[in-house]
């Protein structure tokens, strides 16, 4: 017995593009409202004409700046006049080997998907609390805890896992607010993530695969992951799905990519 998003205003952070964007869709498509958070603002310009104006709303906002989180929370909600939830989406990775890991990357992996999930819980938490059924979903990845990925994840995988942990503590504090939190953890799926990924960089990883890993998490649509956080966002007042992992189940193995090994 799920509940109407109909009405409902949602921020969702990297929103205008890959999962973000699927996400945003599914709620449009549910009759919800969006407030969408990103970097770019040419790409929010085209999330937000692609949604239609009077559905998507576009704050060009860094989420690993506390004060740039506080102003985007501000305006989307002054723009629609309520918020109903927030999806924690936005992300980045950058593999590479420990010992080669760039200062200034490894910094980057920890502020966006770590703190700026936390700064975004910390900005919501005061416009939720009060709502009629307010959630909170934070997206992980399976590659936290499965290692059929490729190799050199390390970070990344590391501040996932700390997000999850991070939304343990969450889901406890804010039930006496009625405020359900959920992580979604998605298998692979193709969006434009890896395509800032330096080459030499994804070849290595890919290569540390074909030397350890059996199958490739890999070929889901961002739409999957799009209707598993509407099912999340969706469950009535007083029950909160705690954690949702969303894998391929058709994975690639080496054969299918190399021909047989
Ligand atoms: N694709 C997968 O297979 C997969 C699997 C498991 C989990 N995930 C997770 O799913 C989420 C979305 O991934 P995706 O594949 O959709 O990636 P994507 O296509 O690269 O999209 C990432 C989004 O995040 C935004 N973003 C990045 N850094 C930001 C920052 N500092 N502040 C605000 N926005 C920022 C980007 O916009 P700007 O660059 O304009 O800021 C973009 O809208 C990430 O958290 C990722 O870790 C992805």
């Amino acid at each position: 017995m799920s509940r109407d998003l109909a009405g409902g205003v949602y921020i969702v952070t990297g929103g205008s593009q890959g999962f973000g964007l699927a996400i945003a869709r599914e709620l449009v498509e549910h009759g919800a409202r969006v407030g969408l958070l990103s970097r770019s603002r040419d790409r929010l310009d085209a999330a937000v004409a692609d949604l239609g104006a009077q559905h998507a709303f576009g704050v060009a906002t860094d989420v690993a700046s506390r004060a740039a989180v506080d102003k985007a929370f501000a305006a989307v909600s002054e723009h629609f006049g309520r918020l109903d939830g927030l999806v924690n989406n936005a992300g980045m990775a950058r593999p590479d080997r420990i010992e080669q890991l760039v200062e200034a990357e490894v910094q980057a992996q920890v502020n966006t998907n770590f703190l700026g999930t936390v700064f975004c819980c910390q900005a919501a938490i005061p416009l939720l609390r009060g709502g009629d059924n307010p959630r909170i979903v934070n997206i992980s990845s399976a590659s936290a805890w499965h290692y059929d990925e490729i190799v050199h994840l390390s970070i990344y995988a590391a501040t996932k896992a700390a997000v999850e942990r991070f939304s343990r503590d969450l889901r406890e504090e804010l039930q006496a607010d009625r405020i359900g939190v959920t992580c979604v953890r998605p298998g692979g799926a193709v969006t434009d993530f890896a395509s800032e990924w330096a080459r030499e960089k994804f070849e290595a990883a890919m290569q540390g695969w074909q030397a350890t890993g059996s199958h490739l998490d890999m070929g889901m649509e961002a739409a999957h992951v799009a209707a598993s956080v509407r099912y999340a966002l969706a469950q009535p007042p007083g029950v909160a799905v705690d954690l949702l992992e969303i894998r391929p189940n058709i994975p690639v193995a080496k054969a299918d990519l190399y021909g047989k090994q």
